[in-house]
């Protein structure tokens, strides 16, 4: 299997940011600014604050926008105060959740066993992954990138069937290009989507690793997003800031029609 039967996956992640009225209209904008292109070469996912998803999918009904939460607790129910359950997203009716960003790992105390808890949750609870794995700078730095990468991959995803990995995408998002528009270079990101396919080929076999969509995130933007995408392993975008705008969003989807 090659790139192009792989599924391309342009993901917006909202963060905080954005009511529900302000979701509801950034959504009719992206379908205005979509309207009369012909989309199905990706799949588009617009990741938004809990309180927002009603009003994100009311207003994506009848589009091709999913809408996927940002997080996901690993229990079933009980006393986990401000958590939210899989079971509360399904019926919600989102189709995807975010796990394990950054930003979860920074100021929430996630880690790669909590990570690996909220995504068995997910996928018990019938709703797709987009998992999120990347070295901060330091780590570059001292040349263990690779290491990293590689480890969060396999205990992100221990004990998870290679049946289940048609329902997760992995994002790679080097912490250092996160908002602070200092994006990877293209071959930076292509290398370390090809090591993320290794190591899902040593867990899983190559037919899984060459099925499996691998975003990169990460000051992506209009600018730079056909560059980025046009690499080998580089299947989609996990886009922060430039997915807060409807035009510059649609311009990175475009990029993705390569
Ligand atoms: P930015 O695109 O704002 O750098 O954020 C990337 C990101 O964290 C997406 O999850």
């Amino acid at each position: 299997m090659d790139k192009a039967k792989r599924r391309a996956v342009i993901a917006g992640n909202w963060k905080m940011n954005n009511t529900a009225a302000d979701a509801t209209a950034l959504i009719n904008a992206i379908k205005a600014e979509l309207a009369g292109k012909d989309t199905s070469y990706c799949e588009i996912i617009a990741g938004v604050p809990f309180t927002s998803i009603a009003a994100a999918k009311a207003a994506a009904e009848g589009s091709n926008i999913k809408i996927s939460a940002q997080n996901i607790h690993w229990a079933e129910k009980g006393a986990f105060t401000g958590e939210i359950s899989g079971a509360m997203l399904k019926e919600a009716g989102v189709e995807y959740v975010i796990i394990g960003h950054s930003e979860r790992r920074q100021y929430f105390g996630e880690t790669d066993n909590t990570v690996n808890a909220r995504v068995k949750a997910a996928l018990a609870n019938g709703l797709k992954v987009i998992l999120c794995v990347g070295e901060v700078l330091e780590q570059r730095e001292q040349g263990i990138t690779e290491e990293i990468v590689s480890m969060q991959t396999k205990v992100d995803l221990l004990g998870i069937p290679a049946e289940e990995m048609k329902n997760i995408i992995i994002a790679y998002e080097p912490v250092w290009a996160i908002g602070t528009g200092k994006t990877a270079t293209a071959d930076q990101a292509e290398e370390v989507c090809a090591i993320i396919r290794g190591v899902l080929a040593k867990l899983y076999g190559a037919d899984v690793a060459e099925a499996t969509t691998i975003q990169y995130g990460g000051s992506m933007n209009a600018g730079n997003a056909a560059e980025l995408l046009s690499k080998k392993n580089v299947d989609g975008g996990l886009i922060g800031g430039a997915s807060l705008k409807a035009p510059d969003f649609v311009k990175i989807i475009d990029a993705a029609a390569q």
